[in-house]
């Protein structure tokens, strides 16, 4: 009888704890947003296909290159730090994204919707990290459209758009970006939204503009 008593004890504990485990597991939370520092990898996001050639649509702006000097500018502007994650957006060959890396020593993702502009980027990748191993792990294209892309994580964002792209960027992007990530622009602004610091730059004679906005 005993026996028997004990048999029911140890059968009913045993069922609690699977029901309370079950319980407890499908209820779990999907984990936070990860936020970045130096320990945790990059976010994992979509790459491109080798087979596309073309982009997904009309580019918002036409391949152009901002001028090595500029890139030092923009970045030394936005103040990055080794604890910052960059975002290139509209990444072009990925000078801005490699500079941020290599000079700056951040993390850099570089969104780029030309898959032609991708593989050159990788390219351009390739060569940096045989100058700078360490920066292997800190730098990303994506294969992505700019206003597709989710960039919760970013603390700087980088621009060299045109006008009315950047009025785009202001009313689809700017709002969901959190406090205090800065965003620079070479050459175009966000129409009358006033930036907190503008800087000139003259290249082989020609001035051209930087802007630079804190989120608040
Ligand atoms: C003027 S270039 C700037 C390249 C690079 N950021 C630099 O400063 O050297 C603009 C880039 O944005 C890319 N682009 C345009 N619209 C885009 C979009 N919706 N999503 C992602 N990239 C885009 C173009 O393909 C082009 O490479």
């Amino acid at each position: 009888m005993a026996n028997l008593f004990r048999f029911i004890l140890i059968a009913a504990i045993s069922s609690l704890t699977l029901v309370a485990c079950n319980f407890l597991f499908s209820n779990n939370p999907s984990p936070p947003n990860q936020s970045l520092n130096d320990s945790k990898p990059l976010p994992v996001v979509q790459n491109v296909d080798p087979k596309t050639t073309e982009p997904e649509r009309i580019p918002d702006a036409p391949y152009l290159q901002t001028p090595n000097e500029a890139v030092v500018k923009m970045l030394e502007m936005a103040q990055v730090r080794s604890n910052d994650l960059v975002y290139d957006l509209g990444s072009g060959d990925g000078r801005i994204v490699i500079a941020a890396a290599q000079k700056f020593k951040a993390k850099a993702i570089g969104i780029e919707i030309d898959p032609e502009l991708i593989r050159e980027s990788a390219r351009e990748e390739e060569s940096a990290i045989a100058q700078t191993p360490d920066i292997r792990d800190r730098i990303k294209f994506v294969k992505q459209d700019l206003f597709k892309t989710d960039l919760r994580d970013a603390t700087v964002i980088t621009l060299y758009l045109l006008p009315q792209a950047n009025l785009r960027v202001r009313s689809e992007i700017l709002p969901k970006l959190k406090s205090g990530t800065r965003v620079v622009s070479y050459e175009y602004d966000f129409g009358d939204l006033p930036p907190n610091r503008i800087e000139k730059i003259k290249i082989d004679g020609q001035e051209h503009m930087i802007y630079l906005w804190i989120i608040s």
